[in-house]
């Protein structure tokens, strides 16, 4: 993502401006021309969740009309239709990724599981008492919480890595908290409540020249640009489902095989032994071993038809878009008197979180929702980032490619009637 730097030129946003047409992007999105409130949506919450386009509806409709059956168990023509749907959805989720196979993609309920599984899995097989797990101050508490589990149980130390006023990663603190007993980093690519984008190519390497491994929590990473593991070279990276356009309740782990390879099972159950006797149960290969239970079938079917969507889409033209809603934004919220943004990196997705002095940011939210502007107000889940700032809670308007600056233009407005009201 580039940099938010200097003026933008005022006015709105065109169809077609920047070689991206939102307009026609919109009319995919059944959702995007409902009112709320009697006013027209301006959904701004994208990082929460992001809104589905009619394909992806489509898809998971015709899924359970057409083809639902359990998977990898029935030599019937429905379970084979169902398990080539489910199989072809992780050859798309590895083409997205630009994993070496597709074996090293595994299917999981969302970034938060994927940690999860991580977390347990790597550090029952490599960890002792007295290792550490490094991670950084900017960490959704999918990536904290997971961490402080298993290091209970593992006898592992968390590390915390810590950023700057801007909200950037302090690459030399980061590198000498990597120490002999570093068993694993875990970083977020981009951040969740204030939108800076980690240098996570340089994250990988500072770490594997220690030999330690890295997952990347790409949540927020993957709707934005594109994200090839291999360039990166990191050794697992993560995303989840609906916030890719897709479905709740589905997401993907990727790890090198070598290392899933060399993981014990997460949870057992169907699916991922190979065979099981009272004394003694053979696990199944990659990546079924990690793969207990009937999966989300139609969740995965519909994250293939949202990886579809995302490859016919110009996403050089779309990040281009977004960016230039950032800026827009950006400097357009801090004109409102009383704002304070929070997080200034100068590498950000389309992610702006701020403060209206005098006003709790549970108040922007409803204000701003009773004219149809969705945005998410709290502390996003990064509660030691808000302590960082010396702020309990932000208000977050998150955008993705289906964004205007009309809709920009209303959040201001609608900050400044809030500050009117309020204050
Ligand atoms: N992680 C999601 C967010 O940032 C829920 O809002």
């Amino acid at each position: 993502m580039s940099a938010v730097t200097g003026a933008v030129r005022p006015g709105t946003q065109r169809a077609g401006e920047g070689g991206f047409d939102v307009e026609r992007v919109r009319k995919d999105f059944p959702i995007l021309h409902r009112e709320v409130h009697g006013k027209p949506l301006a959904y701004l919450d994208n990082a929460a969740s992001s809104q589905k386009p009619q394909q992806v509806i489509d898809t998971i409709s015709r899924f359970y009309s057409e083809s639902n059956a359990n998977i990898h168990r029935g030599v019937h023509e429905l379970s084979q239709r169902a398990t080539d749907l489910y199989e072809d959805a992780r050859r798309k989720a590895a083409g997205l990724l630009n994993a070496a196979e597709d074996r090293e993609i595994i299917f999981v309920r969302g970034t938060t599981e994927a940690i999860n599984l991580v977390a347990f899995s790597y550090l029952k097989k490599h960890a002792r008492p007295g290792d550490e797990v490094l991670i950084s101050a900017m960490e959704h508490q999918s990536n904290i919480v997971p961490w402080q589990i298993a290091c209970e149980v593992f006898g592992t130390r968390l590390r915390v890595a810590p950023v700057n006023d801007d909200g950037e990663l302090i690459l030399h603190e980061f590198e000498k908290l990597i120490g002999p007993r570093t068993k694993i980093v875990s970083v977020v690519h981009v951040s969740n409540s204030i939108g800076t984008v980690n240098p996570v190519r340089e994250i990988v390497e500072v770490a594997h020249r220690k030999q330690v491994p890295v997952l990347i929590d790409g949540a927020q990473a993957v709707p934005h640009m594109p994200v090839d593991v291999r360039a990166l070279g990191c050794d697992f990276y993560a995303f989840s489902g609906h916030k890719i356009f897709g479905p709740t309740g589905v997401g993907v782990l990727y790890g090198k095989a070598e290392l899933l390879e060399d993981m014990p099972p997460y949870q057992g159950g169907g699916e991922m032994i190979s065979v099981v006797t009272f004394q003694k149960t053979h696990y199944n290969v990659i990546p079924y071993k990690f793969e207990a239970g009937t999966p989300n079938i139609a969740g995965g079917v519909g994250l293939g038809a949202a990886i579809d969507y995302l490859n016919n889409l110009d996403r050089a033209a779309a990040r281009r878009h977004e960016d230039d809603l950032l800026a827009y934004a950006t400097e357009a919220v801090s004109r409102v008197p009383g704002v304070r943004i929070i997080g200034t990196a100068k590498e950000k997705a389309s992610i702006l979180s701020f403060t209206l002095e005098g006003v709790h940011p549970h108040d922007i939210g409803t204000i701003l929702d009773r004219d149809g502007i969705a945005v998410r107000t709290g502390h996003h889940c990064t509660q030691p980032l808000m302590q960082r700032f010396g702020v309990p809670a932000t208000a977050r308007a998150s955008f993705a490619f289906y964004n205007t600056r009309e809709e920009v233009d209303r959040l201001v407005e609608g900050l400044r009637k809030t500050k009117e009201m309020m204050t």
